[in-house]
């Protein structure tokens, strides 16, 4: 059988770091108010010329060079973003020309904050199905351009950033042990739309549009979806919390990381926690805690990591994978 393996990883974060007492002094908080609620200290803000495509570039080239892989090799892009450059065509097809890359094919998948699982569980499906050989799987976002900085309910919430993976299809002999993706829990309930969206778009408004949330709403249901598909894929793997060496959720407020670990009974040193650096960077948060942790020896090679989100529609869903 075919298993998707990560062979390399990369990250890219804006120059501009914004940090709570920054924001002290352009909306009515305070560090103390943010840090309690959502263990944010600071976040990253896409300024001049950096766009959600050039940071997908950045991260995509790291991945490509850790992996070793030349990026012709290259013959699926999956870029998770609900923040493309453009209305069209995808942000996937911009990063592709950038990297000079001419075959194979190039889309974006929209899953908001769970865009990247979703973005590895699409590509993972190529990759077994014989669709493609080799995928750059890409989270980047410049939400910091959907935002109403006036409302501090919001704009305290949330970065700018990418991360990317380089998935490769390689024979396996299907074991627990074996590299790869082992199994992918995807989860969608649209009648939830209204506690988070952005009040804009082409065929509405005609306008960007600014993000809204009802962040209790979200809040409420955030820790039961998120260990609903850590839950399922446990069982479809007949793996259990202990099992785990690292847990690399979406990270969206350290409330809900750790609520979502306690209840599952995983502890806290096996969770990789990334919010207080970057904020919420949307579909670019799992690859960026990722990054973190694999590229200073946390994460290892052989080692059993499940990556969660949960997100705007809501989406939610897992990845659980032996790095
Ligand atoms: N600074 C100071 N005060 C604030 C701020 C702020 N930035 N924002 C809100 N407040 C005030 C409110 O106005 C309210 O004041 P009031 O009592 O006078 O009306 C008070 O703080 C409490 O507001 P709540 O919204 O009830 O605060 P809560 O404890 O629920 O925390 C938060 C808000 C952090 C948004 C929380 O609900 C949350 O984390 N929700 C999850 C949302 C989330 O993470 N969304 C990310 C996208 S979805 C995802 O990625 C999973």
């Amino acid at each position: 059988m075919i298993r998707s393996v990560v062979r390399g990883f990369g990250a890219a974060l804006p120059k501009r770091v914004v940090t709570n007492q920054e924001l002290e002094k352009t909306v009515d908080t305070t560090d103390a108010w943010i840090v309690q609620r959502t263990g944010i200290r600071q976040r990253y803000i896409a300024g001049d010329g950096e766009t959600t495509a050039s940071l997908g570039e950045a991260a995509a080239r790291e991945a490509l060079s850790r992996a070793g892989i030349e990026p012709q090799a290259i013959d699926l892009i999956i870029v998770a973003t609900a923040s493309p450059d453009n209305t069209f065509p995808a942000t996937s097809v911009d990063i592709q020309a950038r990297l000079g890359i001419t075959g194979g094919a190039a889309f974006d998948m929209q899953a908001v904050c769970s865009g990247f699982v979703f973005a590895m569980a699409t590509a993972d499906a190529y990759l077994r199905t014989g669709m493609a050989r080799r995928a750059l799987v890409i989270g980047a976002e410049t939400f910091s351009r959907l935002l109403d900085w006036t409302d501090r309910t919001t704009c305290v919430l949330f970065g700018d950033g990418a991360g990317a993976v380089v998935l490769e299809a390689v024979e396996s002999a299907g074991t627990g042990d074996d590299r790869g993706i082992l199994t992918a829990q995807l989860r969608s309930d649209g009648s939830h739309k209204q506690k988070l969206y952005v009040d804009g778009g082409v065929s509405t408004t005609g306008t960007i549009g600014h993000l809204r949330m009802e962040g209790r709403e979200v809040f409420k249901h955030a820790v039961g979806m998120i260990t609903d598909v850590i839950e399922a894929a446990f069982a479809a793997t007949g793996t259990t919390a202990e099992d785990l060496d690292w847990l690399v959720p979406h990270q969206a407020n350290r409330r809900i990381i750790d609520g979502s670990a306690k209840k599952l009974g995983i502890p806290l040193e096996k969770v990789v926690v990334t919010v207080d650096q970057h904020g919420n960077t949307s579909a670019a948060s799992i690859p960026l805690a990722l990054h973190a942790a694999a590229s200073d020896g946390r994460i290892k090679q052989g080692d059993l990591v499940l990556l969660e989100a949960m997100g705007g529609g809501f989406t939610w869903g897992s990845v659980l994978l032996r790095w």
